[in-house]
């Protein structure tokens, strides 16, 4: 019997894979603990996941740590989390520097508590030479903050003479959102069981296979997420056209 991580091919890894990371509160309850504690888990979970995802080769790994609408969360569990934050990147860096990993983020960094931002900013420059997977931490982040954002920064250039509206097309968006340079994600996994996207990555996902999987992430395993990318590899992608053209 061949493992779950033989039975993957290597020649057709997706190139970039995005999580919603859903269920840490769930978790915690289930066990009789405080939400905080299913976060801590999770934190685990990530840092197992981004292992196997540089292990196995994959370039790009998006994980939605913090929303825009986590922001309307009880207090004391905002500030918990970017505590928890701002430990892991420190305690963390080595294992990126370890495994090759270049951290990058997308969101509204400017809304972070300053010495979180500052964290990001020196783990940012310290991974920037790793050649290996990219890790992009989704932080106070929305599609619909990302995509008003744009607009604003196109409507800008535009007045400055910079772009005009007939150049603008979806190269150009592309470029002005927070994801410029990254290319699109080819697999979506969301744990929890929740079948809904979140304000996440709406532009982006286009064209993304889909994958939901009832385990909360604290308990989302490697071997999991092997099944996900089988999954994922079992799927025909057309992009609009036939099957008898992609084959
Ligand atoms: C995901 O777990 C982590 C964040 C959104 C920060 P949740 O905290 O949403 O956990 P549930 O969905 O309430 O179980
Ligand atoms: C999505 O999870 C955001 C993150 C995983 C960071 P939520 O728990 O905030 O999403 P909803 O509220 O259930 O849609
Ligand atoms: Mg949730």
């Amino acid at each position: 019997m061949q493992s779950l991580k033989q039975q993957i091919a290597q020649a057709n890894l997706p190139k970039h894979i995005a999580i919603i990371m859903d269920g840490n509160g769930r978790w915690a309850k289930r066990q009789g603990l405080a939400r905080v504690f299913g976060h801590k888990q999770g934190v685990q979970t990530v840092h197992n996941i981004t292992e196997a995802a540089a292990e196995l080769g994959i370039r790009y790994l998006t994980l939605y740590a913090f929303s825009t609408e986590n922001w309307n969360r009880p207090k004391e569990e905002v500030d918990a989390l970017m505590t928890l934050l701002v430990d892991t990147i420190a305690l963390e860096t080595p294992t990126l520097m370890n495994n090759n990993v270049r951290l990058l983020t997308i969101g509204d960094l400017s809304r972070l508590p300053e010495n979180a931002r500052r964290k990001f900013i020196d783990c940012i420059a310290q991974t920037a030479g790793n050649t290996g997977l990219s890790l992009v931490l989704a932080l106070s982040y929305s599609s619909r903050w990302e995509i008003t954002d744009m607009a604003r920064r196109i409507a800008r250039e535009a007045a400055k003479g910079r772009l005009t509206a007939e150049n603008i097309d979806e190269s150009t968006v592309s470029a002005y959102l927070t994801t410029a340079g990254i290319p699109d994600p080819d697999l979506l996994i969301r744990t929890s069981g929740e079948l809904r996207i979140s304000n996440f990555l709406l532009w982006q996902l286009a064209y993304a296979e889909l994958y939901f999987t009832d385990r909360l992430w604290p308990e989302f395993s490697v071997e999991d997420f092997y099944t996900a990318i089988i999954d994922y590899q079992h799927r025909e992608r057309r992009f609009g056209k036939t099957s008898e053209q992609v084959n």
